[in-house]
């Protein structure tokens, strides 16, 4: 029989999928927070105490009083998603402890996404499936439901890594200019292939059909989508944001849809989530909100939970993680 005593003690908030998690169950001694809502905070703090490992979603926020929490024996934390923002990354490295996320595997799924986004709002295919379901087609008409041409615009992509890239690759097919903005330029090579082109974000606001939002979330892109940049945009522009939903500001986008500033919205995310009921942008037909589901397909959650695992694993066992967010960590004396 198996030696349970030595195995390291981990928690993991939630269930992912088995990719991840037999790797987990076979290595660890493990303890998985089994709903499908996540831990409420008081929860999570109770939860994590005592273990040597915590593998965790976007939803659950770590920083000092969660470190507190688990107590001075915790190693690694792994975190299920390319983005950290809800990690104080800073409060872990000053404790030692390395911070691993899941960068490259869910890149063009994200991209997938935006693009379908992108076309369901230039194409308005939600309110035309509500108005079918609803009974009310009754003919072809020269003049219902029309939209804009996607192909042959231009796309303004604001932050030029992974997924703002593979979703400029994607425009190639549908013949459009590309306009980047991004605290840095890209090799003229990368630029060339995507037929990108720097500009400033105030310029790429004015001159894009299409604005897609790829930063990551941080204090200098908290609501870099305002009133502001809004009011930049073309009238019959469309905004698209598949990274954090803090980056736009609701209310300032709420006003733009509804007094026809620009053309409409395709969110992914929302500041809160899950988006209050009463949110005033769910009012509006031209602003489409989907549950962040940007890397959600089964074999990109797949990979995702097996890179968390991977680096959990590592990070119990001493060893350097494999995808690491602060590899400062180990600059320590
Ligand atoms: C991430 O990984 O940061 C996404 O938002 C969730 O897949």
């Amino acid at each position: 029989m198996e030696d349970t005593a030595a195995r390291p003690r981990v928690f993991v908030a939630r269930r992912i999928p088995a990719a991840g998690l037999d790797a987990v169950l076979a290595g660890c001694d493990a303890v998985v927070w089994e709903d499908e809502a996540p831990p409420t905070r008081d929860e999570l703090l109770r939860a994590v105490a005592g273990f040597e490992g915590v593998l965790t979603m976007l939803t659950d926020r770590v920083d000092d009083t969660f470190l507190d929490a688990a107590g001075p024996g915790l190693r690694v934390v792994s975190n299920m998603a390319v983005g950290f923002d809800n990690i104080d990354v800073p409060a872990c490295t000053r404790r030692g402890i390395p911070v691993g996320n899941t960068p490259g595997v869910l890149t063009e799924t994200t991209a997938d996404l935006t693009w379908a986004l992108i076309l369901a709002v230039a194409r308005r295919l939600p309110e035309g499936e509500r108005f079918v379901r609803s009974g009310a087609w009754r003919t072809w008409s020269p003049t219902h439901q029309l939209g804009v041409d996607i192909h042959g615009s231009t796309l303004g992509v604001i932050g030029f890594g992974r997924i703002g890239r593979a979703v400029a690759r994607r425009a190639l097919g549908f013949g459009m200019q590309v306009l980047y903005a991004s605290r840095n330029q890209v090799d003229p090579a990368i630029g060339n292939a995507l037929n990108a082109t720097w500009v400033p974000l105030e310029e790429l606001l004015e001159r894009s059909d299409v604005v897609s939002v790829h930063v990551d979330l941080n204090p200098s892109t908290q609501r870099l989508i305002d009133a502001a940049a809004l009011k930049r945009m073309k009238p019959g522009a469309i905004l698209v944001n598949t990274t954090r939903g803090a980056v736009v500001d609701p209310a300032a986008l709420y006003e733009a849809l509804r007094d026809g500033v620009i053309r409409a919205a395709a969110l992914d995310v929302t500041d809160p989530e899950p988006i209050a009921q009463d949110d005033p942008l769910l009012t509006l037909d031209n602003c489409l909100i989907v549950p962040h589901i940007g890397s959600a397909t089964e074999a990109t959650r797949g990979k995702m939970a097996s890179m968390a695992a991977a680096n959990l694993l590592a990070g119990v066992r001493g060893e350097r993680l494999p995808t690491l967010v602060n590899p400062e960590v180990y600059d320590r004396a």
